[in-house]
């Protein structure tokens, strides 16, 4: 297919995924150089003419969030320069999203931040997957399409037909999409209450609804350390449900989460590829699904100035 004054371009936090979005479209990648300077400084020269394109940036902000971030912002100044029509920027995970609000004296909003700086360096409007919460859009005063990788997660359980399913929410922010989810597939929720005493720590208090002898399925928006979704597993399991699964949309997987996820009653967790996951996090109980399609499908909306809410089945975020 021919996309007249459309350019796809990719920073370099996830080239692969870049590429099967580009494989789907049939369109090449524009060329750019991105290399470092010895003090850490990044440089980037687009290798194309731009003059007059709608050019769609692809860098999820992911594992090097801020270098990533600064190349982002880097790249778009670059197009910018080189009088591009417009920049639309495909980050399926947005980073510093769970920083969208002071949660305690003096903290900053960091979440907003980064969007301050995104419309400050130039581009007009934001493709991203599953914020961690909707609000985070009205942080852009330009267009936000937020896609949902729900309806994807939930063709794979469709597939498995599992018995007795009580979808999970591992916190009460996810209520609203567990909720979603469990009638995407026919089954119960529950919830659980989760405390975080410290950053990147995890309680899980009480159980809100029926899991004995059932098989359980977790789903989040984000698995970063694995604490959350570790530690509701351990509370199913020894509150007695019967098989435990878990999914997620963007599978960060910092620090210890690959072996947390080893050691837990985790039975297979589903992730999507909108932040890389290296070989060395890889374990045999994570399934991948790609998101190309999905976002391909996104950008061709958007330049053809289709509808992209046809897009949306999550619509809330997960
Ligand atoms: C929290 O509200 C989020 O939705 C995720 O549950 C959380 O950020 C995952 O982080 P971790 O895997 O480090 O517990």
């Amino acid at each position: 297919m021919i996309f007249r004054g459309m350019m796809l371009m990719s920073g370099t936090s996830h080239p692969a995924l870049a590429e099967e979005i580009a494989k789907k479209m049939d369109i090449p990648l524009a060329p750019v150089d991105i290399s470092r300077f010895s003090n850490g400084e990044i440089y980037c020269r687009v290798r194309t003419t731009v003059r007059g394109q709608h050019v769609f940036v692809i860098q999820p902000l992911a594992n090097q969030v801020n270098e990533q971030l600064m190349e982002l912002l880097i790249m778009i100044d670059a197009l910018k320069r080189a009088s591009v029509g417009a920049v639309t920027v495909v980050a399926p995970h947005y980073a510093y999203a769970r920083q969208d609000k002071q949660s305690a004296p003096r903290e900053p909003i960091t979440a907003r931040l980064v969007a301050n700086l995104i419309s400050v360096a130039g581009a007009e409007r934001l493709i991203t997957m599953d914020l961690h919460t909707g609000q985070i859009q009205g942080f852009f005063d330009f267009p936000v399409d937020h896609l949902s990788a729900l309806s994807l997660l939930a063709d794979h359980y469709k597939a498995q037909n599992l018995e007795d399913l009580v979808v999970v929410a591992p916190d009460v922010g996810r209520v609203k999409t567990a909720k979603k989810f469990s009638e995407m597939l026919g089954a119960d929720l529950a919830i659980l209450h989760k405390e975080r005493p410290a950053h990147n720590e995890v309680e899980i208090g009480a159980i809100i609804g029926e899991i004995k002898g059932k098989s359980c399925l977790l789903v989040d928006d984000m698995i970063d350390t694995a604490g959350t979704i570790t530690a509701g597993a351990e509370t199913l399991a020894e509150q007695g449900a019967k098989d435990i699964y878990a999914c997620a949309t963007h599978g960060i997987l910092s620090g210890p989460a690959t072996q947390r996820l080893n050691d837990s009653s985790i039975k297979e967790l589903v992730l999507c590829d909108t932040v890389p996951i290296p070989k060395s996090r890889m374990s045999d109980k994570f399934v991948v699904i790609s998101v190309a399609s999905l976002l391909a499908r996104a950008i061709v909306n958007v330049f053809e100035d289709i509808s992209v809410s046809t897009l949306f089945h999550g619509e809330d975020h997960l």
